[in-house]
């Protein structure tokens, strides 16, 4: 019963577009559940619209007994737990996610200021792992340009930090903004989401093997 909990100190990084990304994708392999721990509600949004169709995703801000006990009821019923974070990883949430979480995954823009405003979350991973030792964290690379690479000093700035970089880089494509419109993911949206929807498996694949 993997728990994924999408991190990060910032807004507009892509927390929720990989977290309901995944999760449809995960979705389509066993029973997945999306947490939106995030006030501002977006994957609950995005389920209204009809995201992600068979995936159930609540709302886990106001959770009776708190996110915590949210997280343990749902990792005994269905074998993956999405959790989507509000963008500051000081919050009652995210911390609670950490404590939870087996992966957490952290996008970063590909931008310096970025990379280095995520050494925020590096420490609140760190300091997450005394009560939660088996905690693996990887950061995200999002956005991608298409046909760039990350430049020299991105990648100075990500060697920076003690949280392994995913070999998966998402790119910046318009199909991870026009699936949501029509209610879905990238995987749902036929050969126009295609190659998204591969790098999607490619990061599931990469975060979650052992
Ligand atoms: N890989 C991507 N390609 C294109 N647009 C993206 C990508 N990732 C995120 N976006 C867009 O960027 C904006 C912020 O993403 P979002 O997932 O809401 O970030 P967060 O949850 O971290 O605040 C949204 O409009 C989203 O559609
Ligand atoms: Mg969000």
């Amino acid at each position: 019963m993997p728990i994924l909990a999408f991190v990060g100190n910032k807004g507009g990084v892509g927390k929720t577009t990989l977290c309901v990304n995944l999760a449809a994708a995960l979705n389509a392999r066993a029973p997945t559940i999306l947490l939106d721990a995030d006030p501002q509600a977006s994957a609950l949004q995005w389920a209204e619209l009809g995201g992600g169709r068979a995936l159930r995703v609540v709302g886990a801000v106001g959770a009776v007994g708190g996110l915590d006990e949210a997280i343990a009821a749902a990792a005994r019923d269905y074998t993956y737990v999405l959790v989507d974070c509000p963008p500051s990883v000081h919050a009652a949430q995210t911390r609670q996610a950490l404590g939870r979480a087996d992966v957490a995954l952290v996008p970063v823009l590909p931008s310096p200021f970025d990379i280095w405003a995520s050494v925020h979350a590096e420490a609140e991973i760190q300091s997450a792992r005394t009560g939660n030792p088996a905690l693996r964290a990887f950061l995200v690379v999002n956005q991608l340009e298409p046909r760039t690479r990350l430049s020299n000093l991105m990648c100075r700035a990500l060697a920076e930090l003690s949280l392994p970089v995913a070999a998966t880089a998402i790119r910046r494509r318009v199909v991870y903004r026009d699936a949501v419109l029509v209610g879905g993911s990238v995987g749902a949206v036929g050969k126009k989401g295609a190659a998204a929807a591969e790098e999607i498996e490619a990061l599931i694949h990469e975060v979650l093997s052992p």
